[in-house]
């Protein structure tokens, strides 16, 4: 089945897939709501329009999973089955019920992956081999792992199979000293597991610009990685909160609004920064 089925959200096929090539981004921040699953799903989406996306929920809040309008509690198989070896990663990948945007959802089981890791072989590899186990049948030019608020297992799985990071980081007070704490851990990573890993950028996101600390935070941040910090930052905006409950990317909730084309204008960023394999 070359290619795949791609359904309807609420009827997600099983499709098969390969990553022979698609580069990896990974979004990662340890601190909690600072907007990774929202860039997450919705850099996924605008990049969909043009290329072929893999959305892969680490989380196991699921947040991007409902985000695309699946039911966590109705997936048969989830990322969980795969990091445990109880699935192929192509079994656990659905189709999202959009054009060129699969997903391998999350489901709560994933909470308990983080103990069940700490005794399997390759606890760290688990995600990188079996993305690598997926390149048989079917191209995806990007993949995109939404990963949870914590520098554990599941985080660390994300940054080995990564080629590039992308950190979201929120305006606010002390979001330098988070910063520091992540840059340690990319650090290790390269040290140790996985040395292609590159911070693509930090995303400075919930921008409000009428209050005084969000310019000065973006400020501070630029001066401290003036190359790595997107030029793109994404405003505080109700409708990118919205957009969840209704299981929609921002581009189909409310295509026109500030924080659309915040994310809009962040793929095409990517894509400069080279994030598609040319
Ligand atoms: N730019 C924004 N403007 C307004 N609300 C936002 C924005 N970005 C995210 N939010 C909202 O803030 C909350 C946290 O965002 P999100 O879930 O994307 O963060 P997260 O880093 O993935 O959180 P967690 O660490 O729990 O996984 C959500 O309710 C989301 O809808
Ligand atoms: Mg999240």
């Amino acid at each position: 089945m070359v290619g795949g089925i791609v359904r309807g959200a609420s009827d997600p096929a099983i499709v098969s897939c390969d990553v022979s090539g698609a580069k990896i981004l990974a979004v990662a921040n340890q601190k909690g709501g600072v907007g990774k699953t929202t860039t997450a799903v919705n850099v996924a989406a605008y990049l969909a329009l043009g290329v072929r996306v893999l959305l892969v929920d680490l989380d196991p809040q699921a947040n991007a999973t409902s985000s695309l309008g699946l039911d966590p509690n109705g997936v048969e198989l989830s990322t969980y089955d795969a990091l445990i070896g109880q699935a192929p990663l192509g079994a656990v990948v659905v189709g999202s019920g959009r054009s060129q945007l699969d997903l391998a959802p999350a489901s709560r089981a994933l909470a308990g992956a983080q103990v069940e890791l700490v005794d399997l072989p390759d606890r760290e590899r688990r995600l990188k081999n079996a993305l690598r186990e997926l390149e048989s049948v079917k191209q995806y030019d990007v993949v995109i792992v939404d990963t949870p608020p914590s520098l554990g297992i599941l985080t660390l799985n994300a940054l080995v199979a990564a080629d590039l990071l992308l950190a979201p980081v929120q305006c606010e007070y002390l979001a330098l000293e988070g910063v520091a704490q992540l840059m340690e851990t990319i650090e290790l990573v390269r040290a140790t597991l996985n040395p292609r890993l590159e911070l693509l950028g930090m995303l400075m996101t919930m921008y409000d610009p009428r209050t005084r600390l969000s310019p000065q935070v973006v400020d501070e941040v630029r001066r401290h990685f003036p190359d790595r910090t997107f030029q793109t930052v994404i405003p505080r905006s109700v409708r990118l909160s919205e957009a969840p409950s209704y299981g929609k990317p921002v581009l189909e909730y409310e295509p026109t609004s500030r924080g659309a084309s915040a994310y809009a204008d962040l793929a095409q960023e990517l894509i400069e920064r080279g994030l598609l394999r040319r």
